[in-house]
Formats: C-alpha cells, sequence, structure tokens
C-alpha cells in the first residue's frame, strides 16, 4: 500500500514533466513519474515527432529514464494527462510496462495533479505477454 502522500507527490512530479512536453502536433500534454523500489522517482514526458512513428509517450521516457540509471524495480507510476476521467497508459507503454513486472500500481491524475483512480498493472493487462514466455521462470 502507498500512502497517499507518496501518490500525492508523484502526482506533483508528473504535473512538473508535463510542462516540458513537447506536443507540437496533438497539444495533448501528458506527464508520467515513476518511482522505483529504492525511493526514486523518474519523470517523463511525451515527446512527439514530425514522423508521428518517432513520437514517444511520457511513460515510456520515464521508463527508459529509469532502466538507463540501473533502476527496473518498480513501486508506482503516476499519469498526468488532460481531460475529465481516468486515464492510463496506451498499449504499448503497459507492454513495455509490464517488461519489469505486473504487480506494481499505475496512479491517474488529471492535469492539475489531482488523483483520479489507480490500477494494478495486472488489471490493466489482464491476459498479457509476459518476459516467462521466453524466458520460463529464469528471470
Ligand atoms: N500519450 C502519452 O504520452 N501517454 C499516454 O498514456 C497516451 C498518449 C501521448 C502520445 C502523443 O504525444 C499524445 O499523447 C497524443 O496521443
Amino acid at each position: 500500500m502507498l500512502e497517499t502522500e507518496v501518490k500525492e507527490k508523484l502526482l506533483a512530479a508528473a504535473v512538473e514533466a508535463a510542462q516540458h512536453s513537447h506536443c507540437p502536433y496533438s497539444h495533448f500534454r501528458v506527464g508520467a513519474a515513476l518511482l522505483t523500489n529504492s525511493g526514486k522517482i523518474f519523470s517523463g514526458t511525451n515527446i512527439e515527432n514530425v514522423s508521428y512513428g518517432g513520437t514517444v509517450c511520457a511513460e515510456r521516457v520515464a521508463v527508459w529514464k529509469a532502466v538507463s540509471e540501473g533502476e527496473k524495480e518498480f513501486l508506482a507510476m503516476a499519469v498526468a494527462a488532460p481531460g475529465e476521467g481516468e486515464s492510463y497508459p496506451c498499449a504499448l507503454c503497459r507492454q513495455v510496462m509490464l517488461e519489469f513486472g505486473l504487480d506494481w500500481l499505475v496512479i491517474s491524475g488529471d492535469a492539475h495533479g489531482r488523483y483520479l483512480g489507480e490500477r494494478s498493472l495486472h488489471e490493466l493487462v489482464p491476459f498479457p505477454f509476459t518476459p516467462q514466455a521466453l524466458l520460463g521462470d529464469q528471470t
């Protein structure tokens, strides 16, 4: 169980990251903040590209920043996105996230960092294609 205070801190980090969003095409500003088991926070924002295909979501930026700094064990990811209702990572980001386990939390917030809801990654991907499919139990 994550304390409310920690969730709020993560949402605030996601909102801050969204300020750096490079989204000239969609104008859809997203921020993400990933909490590692070791207590570090890695944030990310969406970075669009004129090719469109080169665009990357906020969530994957946060994962790649963490992994490239040697962190692969995660407790939670907060996502701050525009719009009214809860918003969770796209399917491609979910797949990238579950590479590092299914038993962690995704927290949804609005553009101001207000808490909207939460789901485990397992809930978001009920029938996952996991590393175990290729590696068996040697992960
Ligand atoms: N986007 C994210 O960064 N995260 C999501 O969860 C959904 C979509 C970005 C990708 C693109 O830059 C813009 O939002 C519109 O899809």
